[in-house]
């Protein structure tokens, strides 16, 4: 399975796409594909670091989960489909999956966008 996150510039809506679709529309404008790891942020902060435990991975953004700025959720993507925790500004970012098959694990910043970690 692959992930595609689309972005709207006008509205700021956040599609994620997993049937490979080149593009998509909102606002009567094409949504821009958000390119993992390639805004100008500390990486150390937003890349997904994770452990394994047993059947259990656990990932981690060791970022900041403020009012204004937070990591809004965490995905980890197998062959066959993915598994999302939603994150609200307070909580810890940190959230735990089976770890069977997960390839990648992804993070989103409502400031600084898409962040993506290969799972070994
Ligand atoms: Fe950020």
């Amino acid at each position: 399975m692959k992930l595609k996150v689309f972005k709207c510039n006008k509205c700021g809506a956040v599609v994620l796409n997993f049937d490979e679709s080149e593009t998509l529309e909102c606002c009567d404008n094409e949504m821009i594909e958000q390119v993992p790891n390639s805004v100008d942020a500390s990486f150390e902060k937003h890349l997904p670091i994770y452990i394994k435990e047993g059947d259990k991975l656990i990932a981690e953004v060791p970022h900041v989960m403020e009012e204004e700025h937070y990591i809004e959720w965490i995905m980890a993507l197998t062959e066959e489909g993915y598994e999302m925790r939603d994150l609200e500004p307070g909580m810890e970012a940190k959230v735990e999956f089976e770890a069977d098959g997960v390839k990648e694990l992804y993070a989103y910043c409502n400031k600084h966008g898409l962040w993506k970690t290969i799972v070994e």
